[in-house]
């Protein structure tokens, strides 16, 4: 991935995602390690109708393409930490 390429992170403001912890998602931010501050765009997007789907769980989150669910704080940063350090092999 390219070293500028800024992790666009898209946070379900629907009802169910936000009664099941969506709401705290925004707060993202200040819990971003230094290197990566620069380097994530927080957003919010409508519901998609992931929630239809009763095989899995909200909140959901977006970090560019990859969903992810019962999203938390932790766990978006995890995947983003992932991705920079999968990078960082090749
Ligand atoms: S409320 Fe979040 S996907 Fe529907």
């Amino acid at each position: 991935m390219n070293p500028n390429h800024i992790y666009q992170v898209r946070i379900c403001t629907g009802t169910l995602c936000h009664v099941m912890g969506g709401a705290l998602l925004p707060e993202l931010k200040p819990y971003l390690p230094e290197y990566l501050k620069g380097k994530v765009q927080v957003k919010g997007m409508t519901c998609a109708d992931y929630c239809k789907q009763e095989d899995r769980k909200p909140p959901y989150v977006l970090v560019d393409d990859h969903l992810i669910e019962s999203a938390s704080i932790e766990k978006v940063i995890a995947y983003i930490k992932k991705c920079e350090n999968h990078d960082s092999k090749q």
